[in-house]
């Protein structure tokens, strides 16, 4: 068994960590998280530490992400399985701030970004979320300076902000994205896959295979509007209430009109019951 992660939890102890790491001359990988790690996360860790020679994983439940309304509350907490699971993937430091450490009293700088995070998609539904992400993304870029920083596909439009705001702002960080850790039946991993009663976690299949049905039919030369009509219907008829089921370039976000406009990214959200899921796939 690889040594425990170092825990750091202001700071000052997370640069004297990362210091020490600096000092062998290592590249160092961020792999920012809100914990509840699943083998998604997983899968980001991994890759991290294939390209880089130590591993900062932060796990930090941010608050201005999420909406009065949403689930920061209940967002589910499980912090000795997620050091267990960054103590076997052999990861160097956790940076795991409070939120008095993180947004100190009388904190008032905020980052807001534009372009993809104004591409009308989750940012339609969660006006708040992509100014919470950057500033919170921003924070820990500047406060763990690593080398690069790993983001899942599975939030494709986060990973797109991200890029562009770590270009944007020449914070020295190069984003890469890493794909999507499925289950056995297609449904993306995520922390919010427990909120689903057993019903809904059979119902929340539909997802996938609506994306890939479309992605199929828009690929044998279907119109992108009746393919993007026939996903719709499939996970409204499960009993979703959908936000959105769209088409996009997979780097710009901007809308599409055919096949050749591509490469094309296929996004859905939708909501199961009271559980607000989000996937996508490459056409
Ligand atoms: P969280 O939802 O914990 O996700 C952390 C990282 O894991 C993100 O980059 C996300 O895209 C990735 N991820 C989640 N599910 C995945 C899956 N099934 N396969 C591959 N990667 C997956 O995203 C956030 O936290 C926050 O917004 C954060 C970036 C930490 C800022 O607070």
């Amino acid at each position: 068994m690889p040594p425990s992660p170092l825990i750091a939890r202001t700071v000052p102890s997370l640069r004297r960590a990362v210091d020490n790491l600096r000092k062998r001359k290592s590249t160092i990988a961020l792999v920012p998280t809100m914990g509840a790690l699943h083998d998604g996360h997983v899968s980001l860790v991994r890759l991290a530490k294939r390209r880089a020679s130590r591993v900062v994983v932060s796990i930090f439940v941010n608050p201005t992400q999420f909406a009065p309304t949403e689930d920061f509350g209940a967002y589910p907490r499980t912090w000795k399985a997620d050091i267990a699971k960054l103590a076997a993937e052999g990861v160097d430091v956790v940076w795991h701030p409070d939120v008095a450490a993180m947004y100190p009293e009388g904190f008032a700088t905020r980052i807001v970004p534009e372009g993809p995070a104004l591409a009308g998609l989750e940012d339609r539904f969660r006006p708040h979320f992509f100014g919470g992400v950057a500033t919170v993304v921003g924070k820990l870029f500047t406060q763990c300076r690593p080398d690069i920083a790993i983001f899942g596909e599975k939030d494709f439009q986060q990973l797109r902000v991200v890029t562009r705001m770590a270009g944007d702002l020449d914070l020295g960080v190069n984003v890469i994205g890493s794909r999507t850790v499925r289950e056995r039946d297609g449904l993306a991993m995520s922390s919010r896959n427990v909120y689903l009663s057993p019903e809904e976690r059979q119902t929340a299949t539909t997802l996938y295979r609506a994306m890939k049905d479309s992605a199929g039919r828009i690929r044998a030369g279907e119109a992108i509007g009746s393919a993007v009509a026939r996903g719709t219907e499939m996970i409204e008829a499960a009993g979703f209430a959908l936000d959105y089921f769209d088409v996009r370039h997979a780097r710009t976000l901007a809308p599409v009109t055919s096949l050749k406009d591509g490469p094309l990214r296929i996004l859905v959200a939708a909501k199961l019951g009271s559980t607000r899921l989000i996937d996508n796939i490459a056409v």
